[in-house]
């Protein structure tokens, strides 16, 4: 076990498209989770020298300095870590102070993920995300004050997104000069406002060609697309989501937040008052041998690495192209892997995988 999420499940405010594990933020609830995920951690973390520590959400930055000081301060006490330790926090734009930079800086993070998403105001407004261009720039640049290794995430496939707009807002990230960036496709999820409203899809050619966009400019200027949604300037790849793309193994606290231990997968409940009683687990399942085949595949293929046909053989006991029929992978000394021009239509090629 090289690795550990750990959730925070709380936003200062939601957005009209997200159906990640959350709540408003709410200062006496906030106290009450840490001791919860405090005790959650004691019982299960086994002392295992982490190479990576992600604390995503939700929205970890809306926590109060007193509160974030806790978690931190518990973290360091009580993981162990390597040299080379690599420490992600997500943050929304508007919670970035300087405070918080520094304490991050205090207790040894080193990568900030920051959810941008837009600098345009009509997609920022579509989206319920409540700041401007001039804040983004502000705040990044105190961020780059303490920080380096800098993630930010942008939306595209939003309606009435052109692809004039999206132009603008990837100009608008190249001007940032930030090393990693992920970009996603709006998903219209059941149980969110956009949900709710029935709201449509763009067409499926706009979003192609506005996924091309991304691809094409971002390597035109210097940055690698290593995975489906993820692009980064040399040695600036996500190592803690690579854990997950490579099928390896991580602890997962907090509410709603997986892992995969030993032979088997857990969900924790998104139920708080069960998390808050200390009933962290909801789901086990174990993972089989025709299961963690088909993880490899499905986890591996969405990178430019693919499955490295090693560790395929040693975990699984068969070589992959005994295993699975290859015709569609491209292979090299290490591994077989999916060509980047097949990457966008992955789900119709990994129905053979599964
Ligand atoms: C946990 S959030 C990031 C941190 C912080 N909560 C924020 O929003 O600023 C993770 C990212 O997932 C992406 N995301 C969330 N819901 C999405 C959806 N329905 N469709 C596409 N991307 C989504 C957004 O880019 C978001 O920044
Ligand atoms: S996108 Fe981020 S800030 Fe918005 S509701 Fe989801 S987790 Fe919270």
């Amino acid at each position: 076990m090289k690795s550990a999420y750990i959730h925070i499940p709380f936003c200062s405010s939601i957005c009209s498209y997200c159906d990640f594990c959350k709540f408003f933020y709410n200062g006496d609830l906030v106290d009450k989770y840490i001791d919860s995920l405090i005790m959650e951690i004691k019982d299960n973390y086994k002392g295992e020298e982490l190479d990576t520590i992600y604390i995503g959400g939700g929205t970890p930055s809306s926590l109060d300095l007193k509160q974030l000081d806790k978690l931190l301060s518990f973290i360091s006490n009580s993981l162990k870590v390597s040299k080379d330790l690599e420490y992600t926090i997500e943050c929304n734009v508007m919670d970035i102070t300087l405070e918080k930079l520094e304490l991050f800086k205090k207790y040894n993070i080193n990568r900030l993920s920051i959810g941008i998403e837009s600098f345009n105001k009509d997609i920022l407004s579509f989206l319920e995300r409540d700041y401007t261009k001039e804040d983004i720039i502000e705040k990044i640049s105190q961020a780059k004050q303490y920080f380096t290794n800098i993630n930010i995430d942008l939306m595209y496939a939003v309606p009435n997104e052109t692809l004039d707009i999206l132009k603008e807002d990837i100009l608008e990230f190249l001007k940032l000069d930030i090393p990693h960036i992920s970009c996603y496709s709006l998903m219209i999820e059941d149980h969110t406002k956009l949900g709710i409203k029935d709201t449509n899809y763009i067409s499926e050619d706009l979003d192609y060609s506005m996924y091309k966009l991304i691809e094409d400019t971002l390597e035109e200027n210097g940055y690698d697309h290593y995975e489906i949604s993820n692009y980064s300037k040399p040695g600036y790849e996500s190592r803690h989501n690579l854990c997950y793309w490579k099928n390896h193994k991580y602890y997962g606290f907090g509410l709603g937040a997986s892992g995969y231990i030993a032979n088997y997968r857990y969900t924790n409940t998104k139920n708080l008052n069960k998390y808050l009683n200390g009933n962290y687990i909801a789901e086990k399942e174990i993972i089989t041998k025709e299961l963690n085949a088909s993880n490899y595949a499905i986890l591996g293929l969405r990178t430019k690495y693919g499955i490295n046909k090693k560790e395929f053989k040693d975990n699984i006991g068969e070589d992959i192209n005994q295993y699975f029929d290859t015709s569609d992978l491209s292979e090299n000394d290490d591994s077989f892997y999916l060509d980047k021009s097949k990457w966008y239509i992955e789900n119709s090629i990994l129905v053979k995988f599964i």
